[in-house]
This record gives structure tokens, sequence and C-alpha cells, in this order.
């Protein structure tokens, strides 16, 4: 009995994979995009031809990849007289196209991203084989990250998660701000474009996603983007700065206690460190019982990138996406006066001062 429940639930598992990766080619190619623009009704329902039609795309391939979301209920379907005709309803809308915070479909490319990555990981596995992978090998995952970023790009929202009134009264008036291991630098985007008196540094250890970085902050006359290893910071920065602020990155440095020493010596007397981490238990047990099948999402994303890519340096720590809040709160707490959690409604955040 037990064995057949766990057949049954393993290929509907696997049955669901399919489902993703399939999501995962509608939202790279645009697929849903025009669907969304061509048909929101069955009134109105187009052919695989027409949507094929409207991005200059092969029907046949249209029509292979839109059965698989037919069928895994993604897009709307009826056969009217004899004819297959596809839309989508407006409520799915939000959750398949880029807008807001709702965009789940856009975390169908993590996953096509950790499947890219598996042989080259597959490979550390071996006491024979490499320590780690080098962040540069991961060009789609951090378009993925820069996607991800939605959520800095509503004004609302980057004051919701910021939270601190005093914090942002500061950043009315102009604060001296750096964001390490910053990425597509989205929050510095969003809060460069919402503070204008306020100057911001970009900066990440990788010298081709800064070029990201830079392309996105273009124009934007108070941001500057910076190459910084976030655990080797120059002696010159010292003392510079606010607001040092850190997304998802805690994790995947070797040293994450010398990136918060070094924070530390970045900041002015009473400036802050705001830090975002993934939320999830340090505890194993905690993670099954209370977050389920999103952690094992995190531990496979973990181990295709966040472990390789620590551990490729030589002591690396290898926190992985894992670490917990647990174990971030005591460390944080053991180095600043004051650790609050603010923005909780958008993830794991904390706000503490030197
Ligand atoms: C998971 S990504 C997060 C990127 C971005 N902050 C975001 O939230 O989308 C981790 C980032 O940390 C950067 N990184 C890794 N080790 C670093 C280090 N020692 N110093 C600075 N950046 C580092 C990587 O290049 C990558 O851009």
């Amino acid at each position: 009995m037990a064995a057949e429940k766990f057949m049954q639930e393993l290929g509907v598992t696997i049955h669901h994979g399919g489902i993703a990766l399939g999501v995962s080619v509608g939202v790279k190619l645009g697929l849903f995009q025009s669907l969304a623009q061509l048909a929101q009704s069955k009134d109105t329902a187009v052919t695989s031809q027409q949507l094929a039609d409207s991005l200059d795309f092969k029907e046949r391939y249209v029509r292979e990849w839109i059965g698989g979301m037919v069928c895994g209920n993604v897009v709307d379907h009826e056969e009217i007289d004899g004819v297959n005709k596809y839309w989508l309803e407006p409520y799915r809308l939000p959750t398949l196209l880029g807008t807001d915070m709702e965009w789940v479909a856009c975390y169908s490319e993590i996953l096509r991203c950790a499947f890219a990555a598996a042989p080259m990981v597959e490979k550390c596995f071996p006491n024979s084989g490499p320590r780690g992978t080098e962040v540069d090998a991961y060009d789609d995952l951090h378009e993925f990250l820069r996607k991800r970023a939605v959520r800095w790009q509503k004004a609302e929202n980057c004051k919701l998660i910021l939270e601190d009134e005093h914090l942002l009264a500061k950043l009315e008036a102009g604060l001296q701000v750096l964001e390490l291991g910053c990425g597509a630098a989205a929050p510095t985007k969003a809060m460069a474009t919402l503070f204008p008196n306020s100057t911001f540094v970009a900066s990440d250890l990788s010298e081709s996603v800064l070029e990201g970085a830079k392309a996105d902050c273009e124009g934007l006359s108070n941001v500057t983007c910076r190459t910084l290893d976030a655990c080797n910071i120059p002696a010159d920065l010292a003392g510079q700065f606010d607001l040092v602020m850190l997304f998802d990155v805690y994790h995947d440095v070797p040293q994450p206690q010398t990136l918060v020493d070094g924070a530390l010596n970045l900041l002015k007397s009473g400036g802050q460190f705001f830090m975002n981490e993934i939320d999830v238990h340090e505890r194993l047990t905690d993670n099954k019982n209370n977050k389920g099948i999103v952690s094992a999402l995190y531990y496979t994303i973990s181990t295709m990138y966040c472990l390789p890519t620590c551990i490729n340096t030589p002591g690396g720590e290898g926190l992985g996406a894992c670490g917990g809040k647990e174990l971030y709160e005591r460390r944080l707490k053991r180095s600043f006066t004051k650790v609050t959690r603010v923005g909780e409604k958008f993830g794991l955040y904390f706000l503490c001062t030197k």
C-alpha cells in the first residue's frame, strides 16, 4: 500500500514538473503574453495558428506546447466545431504575467536554470570531482533573479518592505547607501527613484552580473555601480555609509560573518544594515513540518547554485539557501545593537542598527 501510494505521489510530482517546464517556455517566449493580448474569453478564442502568427513562430511547436498547457490547466481550451481554440481567462493573468507579487509563473524559470546546471553540479558530488562552480556560469539564473525583483518595482511595495518610519524619513532627506551582492540591483533602482536625495552604490562580485545592474540603473544620476567582494571590502570605504543592504546574499558568500564584520566597518556610527534572506527554518524537521514542498524547492536550488558557488572558494562555509532564520537572527544579534524584523508580508527582512 505504502509502495503504491509513494509511486503514485512521485508520479504526480514528475507530471507537475513537466507542466512547470512548459510554463517556463511560455514565460520565456512570451506565449502567455501574446495569448492574453489575443483572447481573454471563449468569444475571442484563437487557434494555435493565430497564436503562432502573432509571434512569427512555427504553428506545430506552438500546438504541441499548448496541448501541455491545456492538460496542465494553465490555458483555457474548447474544441469548437472540430477546431481547437485557446484563451486565457482574466483571473489567470496576474499569476502568468509579470506585473506584481502575484507573478508566480516567473518561478518556473528557476527550474530550467536548475536543470541546466545539473550536469555541471553532478560532477561536484564525487570526492574526486571539482570543489564547486563559478557564479558566472549561471547567466540564465541571473536573468531569473532580475525578473524576480518584481516586488521592488512598485513604490508602495518598496516602502512597505522598508517599513521603518525613521529610515524612510532619513532616506527622503538623503543617505549614503550601499547594496552588496546586488545582482540586477532592483532595490537600489527602486529606492534611488523614490529617494532622489539619497546616493546609492550598487555592487557585486561578478562583473558580468554588474553589467546588468548598470544597464538597469542607467539614467539614475544618484546611482554608481562598483565591483566589490562583500567579504573583502577595501579600507577606503570604511565609515562611508548610513545604510548597507543585502538581498538573498548572506547564505551565498563563503564567509558570512566576514561580510557582516565588513558591513559594520562600512557603516557610520548608528548606521543601519538591511538584510533579506529566504524565509525558512534552521532545522530540517521544522522545514519538513511547516514549509513542506516549498522547502524542497529551496534545498534543490541550493544544491544547484547556492552551495556549489559558495564552497567553490576554499574554506567557504556553505550555509546553503536553508541556513535558516533562527541562525541568521542569532548571528545578527551578536553583531548589532538592535535587530528587528520588518516587511513580514514580503518575506524575511532584518533591519539592524550598528
Ligand atoms: C542569489 S544572488 C542575489 C542577487 C540580488 N541581490 C537579488 O536579490 O536578486 C547572489 C548574488 O551575490 C553575489 N555574490 C556572491 N558572492 C559574493 C561576494 N563575495 N561579494 C559580492 N557579491 C557576491 C552573486 O554574484 C549574486 O549576484
